[in-house]
């Protein structure tokens, strides 16, 4: 079943100029759907009209048949997103951050305090849960932010750069826990720019370049297409058309020049 449709979404901020132009596509239930595009392409600008934050120029975004600003708090309830950027409170410990999502989000205080702190053990952050989030580094702010959007057991999860700032041993339990969820049946749009992890996690991948999808389909058919043997390779192919080895010679040339 179709999770999430967008239909033609298009964003223009101030200029006339697109910053996300006539995209279509949909999520299926249990599909991981990744969103790659270089800086600037208009993944969170999608990202950010998908979860009812930004409302598009035109075109639709439709969950259970339905225009989600219809009904948008329904939504949110199935809803779990980690945005690309946050701010957190740095007053609250990460226990209190969220036990305040958690109460936020109706969840019942006895089970939700076993939640968080079983949530807070797995992700490694037990013995920080009393310190002032303003104290933790990036990673760490990061599980916090992964641990809040999973708390409600959301259908549809929404993922902008789920990985960033996160250590190798955390961004391994993550991809897995992303594949793992998307066999469970829920839709999940995985927005990056690292190409590694798309390609292991995700079944379909839509490529965005400067607001458009200029493909749209499963990692291994665009490495066909393109020619190449790895999905950073095809992306590079179909995005920049350049040789970005070429380019780093040039780079150290210009560096050593006289
Ligand atoms: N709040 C904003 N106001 C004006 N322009 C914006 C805003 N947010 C993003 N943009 C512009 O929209 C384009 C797409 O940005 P964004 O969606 O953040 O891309 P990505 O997430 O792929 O890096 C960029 O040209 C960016 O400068
Ligand atoms: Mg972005």
């Amino acid at each position: 079943m179709v999770a999430l449709e967008a239909r033609h979404l298009t964003k223009c901020y101030y200029s006339t100029v697109a910053a996300v132009s006539d995209l279509s596509f949909c999520l299926q239930e249990g599909e991981v759907l990744g969103f790659v595009g270089p800086n600037g392409s208009g993944k969170s600008t999608t990202v950010k009209m998908l979860t009812g934050l930004l409302e598009p120029t035109h075109g639709q975004v439709v969950s259970r048949g339905a225009r989600i600003e219809q009904d948008l708090v329904h939504y949110r309830e199935r809803l779990g997103y980690v945005p690309e950027e946050a701010d957190l409170y740095p007053f609250l410990s990460g226990r209190e951050y969220l036990e305040l999502v958690g109460t936020l989000r109706s969840l019942p205080r006895q089970s939700l305090e076993r939640k968080i702190d079983a949530m807070l053990d797995l992700f490694s952050l037990s013995a920080h849960r009393h310190s002032a989030i303003g104290s933790y580094s990036k990673g760490m702010r990061q599980r916090v932010l992964l641990i809040a959007a999973l708390l409600h057991d959301p259908a549809l999860l929404i993922l902008d750069e789920p990985l960033s700032g996160l250590d190798v041993t955390s961004a391994m339990v993550v991809k897995n826990l992303i594949k793992k969820l998307g066999e469970q049946g829920k839709a999940i749009l995985y927005c990056s720019h690292v190409l590694e992890v798309v390609e292991k996690v995700c079944g379909t991948v839509i490529v965005l370049q400067k607001g458009r999808a200029i493909a749209y389909g499963p990692p291994s058919e665009l490495m066909k297409t393109a020619g190449q043997a790895s999905l950073e390779h095809a992306f590079a192919h179909l995005v920049e058309g350049g040789d970005s080895a070429q380019t780093a010679r040039d780079i150290a040339s210009v560096m050593s020049a006289a």
